[in-house]
């Protein structure tokens, strides 16, 4: 049994997330979380509200409530849709909270100990009618690259370059308007990254497991140079900035950390808070010297994200000179698009996950955002092409099969399973393909394969259906009831395994599907098991409520005409 830990990018407090978020990072996470428990694994599943910063400030001015108060609100509304959405976290925690702000200000204080960490005099722009500092997204203006009208300090929605304040045409304040803005002397605290190139560099070259897509931003990142970084901001609602001795830092009261430098810290921070509510021991998952060394450490991103987990955070880490697990293996995901542009929560555009569940349940959207989703490029997000997978995968090839046999054995069999005969070749044939079909989508998901791994456990219910086809139980029975009675028991088995082979896409359902044989094993199958062996002969089986059923072309007019598409 082997410890793993896995971790979601940190969604932002501002709002509930579109299902692109969810497609991007928690919902692979908690697949292949799903996956591994699956098999046996220990492991721990750490997510949480990224709770700082000016995402989290304007959110809140927007909603007319104080920060904490909006926060507090945001955090359990994200929760709750997690829960629906069966993410599967261990904890769900908040970089809010008091571990995190302990480990964000000792990581400060370590590097600035390691030399890492200097005082600079920045030039910033304040909005003399705000009579504030306006850092990253409190300043809008035009692009300096692409012209885009309405473009973030921090950056451009329109071309994705990274800004700074300073470079905005014609600035003014995202909270007033206010085009009265100066540039005014402030002190921050830089660290230094430029000193870190060496070991970054020396570090990614030993991490094996990354995807390549994760590989090449990272060196594209390294390659361009790294710069020292301003790890503060005149903000007020974050991790206060505090001198080594943990006390007040003169001349640089009332200012916080950056967002990004808190936000990857809360990993730890959460890890903290699970051990604080569940008695574990978050220190044999982090400390090497504690433990940690045996864990297998994985992260879950949207490709945006990418810089900040292999460049920022292990600048963080690896400055420290603590022994602080990093992580093992990498897998950033692309865009999911709506209709060929983007979702976006700011303009809320697309669909967002309490939306969805209004719609239909959640697993409907688990296995649409798995199996076609934003893994290798981009992928688009249609009310079309939803319909088809759903009433393909789902209703046609996976629901239809159960129902069937099921209903069959009810009809034929007084619902029990029969005994009688032996095995053929077709049960054979049957039996080798399963097993090849089984032994695929274990690779594939072991190699965070998602989309291929669900075509193969798609593959495996085609096969009952081919199987149910072919071996034809209905015209056996007329002739040769001992015949018949080995599809069914095959067929019937074919549902137990079904169960779990769909356990990490569709939690909710697979239980049911299950059910229905009365098998309640949804662990995942080892290679060298008999996967035919979960249903014997006397055990009473039942035909679910509809499993999944399809999506009308109304339903199709009606939701696009809701949400709108293309505009
Ligand atoms: O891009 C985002 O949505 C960030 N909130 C992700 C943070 S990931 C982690 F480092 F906290
Ligand atoms: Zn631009």
């Amino acid at each position: 049994m082997a410890r793993i830990l896995i971790t979601s990018a940190l969604p932002y407090i501002n709002g509930i997330k579109h299902l692109g978020n969810l497609a991007g990072s928690m919902l692979p996470a908690d697949v292949w979380a799903r996956f591994k428990r699956g098999q046996g694994h220990d492991v721990l599943y750490v997510c949480a509200t990224d709770e700082h910063g000016t995402p989290a400030e304007l959110a809140a001015a927007a909603a007319g409530q104080d920060v904490q108060t909006y926060c507090d609100e945001q955090h359990e509304v994200q929760k709750a849709a997690g829960q629906a959405f069966g993410l599967s976290f261990d904890v769900f925690g908040r970089s809010s909270k008091a571990p995190n702000r302990r480990l964000t200000q000792h990581f400060a204080a370590v590097l600035e100990q390691n030399g890492l960490i200097e005082e600079r005099v920045d030039r910033m722009v304040y909005s003399i009618d705000d009579a504030r500092f306006l850092p990253d997204r409190y300043v809008e203006g035009t692009c300096p690259h692409c012209g885009h009208v309405g473009a973030r300090g921090d950056q451009c929605d329109n071309c994705g370059r990274l800004l700074d304040p300073t470079d905005l045409i014609d600035p003014y304040s995202a909270i007033s308007g206010s085009r009265n803005l100066e540039v005014r002397d402030t002190r921050h605290l830089y660290l230094l990254q430029t000193k870190l190139e060496q070991p970054i560099r020396d570090w990614i070259d030993s991490r094996q497991g990354w995807q390549p897509l994760a590989r090449s931003i990272a060196l594209k990142h390294l390659d361009e140079g790294l710069i020292d970084r301003g790890i503060t901001r005149d903000l007020k609602w974050g991790v206060p900035v505090v001198g080594p001795d943990g006390g007040p830092r003169p001349g640089m009261e009332g200012k916080v950390f950056y967002v990004w430098f808190d936000a990857p810290i809360e990993y730890i921070g959460a890890t903290e808070e699970w051990a604080e509510a569940t008695g574990g021991d978050w220190r044999s998952w982090w400390r090497l010297d504690e433990g940690a060394d045996d864990v297998r450490y994985v992260q879950f991103m949207g490709k945006d994200n990418v810089a900040f987990h292999t460049v920022s955070f292990p600048a963080t880490i690896l400055g420290s000179g603590e022994p602080w697990k990093t992580v093992d293996q990498l897998k950033a995901f692309n865009w999911l698009n709506w209709y060929g542009g983007k979702f976006s929560t700011s303009q809320k555009r697309g669909v967002f996950m309490d939306q969805a569940l209004e719609l239909l349940p959640a697993d409907y959207w688990r296995w649409f955002l798995t199996a076609y989703g934003p893994e290798h490029s981009d992928a688009a997000f249609t009310w079309e092409q939803f319909q088809s997978a759903t009433n393909k995968d789902l209703a046609d090839v996976l629901g239809n099969f159960v129902n069937r046999i099921v209903k069959f054995t009810e009809s034929k069999f007084d619902g029990v399973v029969p005994d009688g005969g032996e095995p053929g070749p077709l049960e054979t044939k049957l039996t080798a393909d399963v097993a090849a079909a089984v032994a695929e989508a274990t690779a594939l998901f072991e190699a965070m394969e998602f989309r291929k791994a669900a075509a193969a456990v798609r593959a495996a219910w085609v096969l009952g259906n081919e199987y149910l086809q072919e071996a034809a139980p209905w015209t056996a029975l007329k002739t040769d009831r001992d015949r018949a009675a080995v599809v069914v028991r095959t067929a019937l088995n074919l549902i137990a395994l079904f169960a779990r082979l769909s356990a990490p896409i569709l939690p909710f359902t697979a239980p049911r599907i299950g059910e229905t044989v009365g098998a309640a094993d949804l662990s995942w199958p080892a290679s060298d098991e008999d996967l035919f062996a979960a249903v014997a002969p006397g055990a009473v089986v039942a035909a679910p409520q509809v499993l999944f059923a399809k999506i009308e072309d109304a339903q199709v007019a009606e939701w696009a005409d809701r949400f709108g598409g293309a505009e």
